[in-house]
């Protein structure tokens, strides 16, 4: 047994992922590796509760996308347990139950429904399930017993509601069986989209981690600079150009030297994106090269689906472990001998 705390975290495989991506999750993702015990999911259930319209092929196949990327970003089968949310029918089966003891007006408040409500109102989100979305996401922490849980800023509200049901199961089961779970907030630069608008797929303003090169030159040569410095002997202000965020966080060792350049007008804003070109080309390499195998056939997305296999294996274990503990407290199935009675209505 690992002494280490645990993690836990997911991605929903609807679409090819971006730097922003990288730099606010999968970067993080990587890091925590060597110092706690990580379950990272391909969360293809919650995926199908918003786009349940969507192919069935698609949801596989960005599922297996999703995952070359992950691999390229240095997310490691051998330190982590690496799976995909479907294979384990547990989390279904917690969720369920959760569902039971989950006030309507608890999930009813959640900012995130509303705003989703809002902002895909071509989409028929009003369904029973999509409501749950957040039970489910509980679900997914508490099979794992997570300690923590690296979330961006936007699911801080789904953290808050977890421990709520956390507090709600344990009273209700007159005894602790989780942790509370802690958000670990990603400490990630807020990288702004090629237009300077918030990085958004559905913007259009993203740059896909495994675009072709050309594609990935041609997006860092349409960036936004500083809006004030129109010839290039007009000094710059890098702390509002784009341009020059980037490259703090893609080649920090490179940033003072770019920013004062900016500053004393004696770097173009071209020459800065040309270059920036060949830094984000450099470091998006393994992801192409990851797509590339995995489109070329060669039996890549066999061996990935072993990898998702494989971590099943483990995650189901724990999963199977956490079920016998809850149904028992609850009087759900057999009783079974070695777990001890729930101190419910005892
Ligand atoms: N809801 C998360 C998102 O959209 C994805 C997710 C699903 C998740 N289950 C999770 C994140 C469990 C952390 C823990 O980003």
């Amino acid at each position: 047994m690992s002494t280490r705390q645990r993690v836990l975290s997911g991605m929903r495989p609807t679409g090819q992922l971006h730097i922003g991506h990288l730099v606010g999750a999968l970067a993080n993702w990587r890091e925590l590796q060597a110092r706690y015990e990580c379950f990272f999911m391909v969360a293809d259930w919650h995926a199908l509760m918003s786009e349940y319209d969507q192919s069935p092929a698609s949801l596989r196949s960005w599922t297996y996308a999703n995952l070359a990327d992950w691999l390229a970003a240095g997310i490691d089968p051998a330190r982590s347990v690496i799976f995909r949310q479907s294979d384990v029918p547990e989390h279904a089966e917690l969720f369920s139950l959760l569902a039971i003891l989950t006030p309507l007006g608890w999930v009813e408040r959640v900012p995130t429904y509303k705003e989703q409500l809002r902002e895909l109102a071509g989409r028929d989100l009003a369904t029973y399930g999509f409501l749950g979305y957040p039970v489910l996401q509980t679900a997914d922490i508490l099979l794992y017993k997570a300690h923590c849980v690296p979330v961006g800023e936007d699911q801080l509200p789904h953290l808050e509601l977890a421990r709520e049901i956390v507090r709600r199961v344990h009273h209700f089961a007159g005894r602790v069986l989780f942790p509370e779970p802690e958000a670990l907030l990603t400490q990630a630069p807020k990288l702004l989209g090629i237009d300077g608008r918030k990085m958004s797929k559905s913007y259009g303003n993203a740059i896909e981690l495994g675009a072709p090169e050309g594609e990935i030159r041609a997006a860092a040569q349409k960036m936004f600079t500083d809006p004030t410095r129109i010839r290039m002997s007009d000094p710059g202000h890098p702390e509002t150009c784009n341009v020059c965020q980037y490259w703090k966080v893609f080649a920090p060792e490179r940033a003072g030297e770019m920013w004062e350049g900016c500053r004393t007008a004696t770097r173009g804003c071209a020459q800065n994106k040309r270059e920036l070109g060949d830094v984000l080309a450099d470091m998006t390499r393994p992801f192409r090269e990851s797509r590339e195998r995995l489109q070329s056939g060669g039996g890549e997305q066999a061996k990935l689906e072993a990898i998702l296999q494989a971590g099943a294996v483990t995650a189901r274990a724990v999963a199977q472990q956490t079920m016998r503990e809850v149904k028992a407290v609850f009087g759900l199935g057999a009783s079974v001998s070695g777990v001890p009675p729930g101190s419910r209505n005892a």
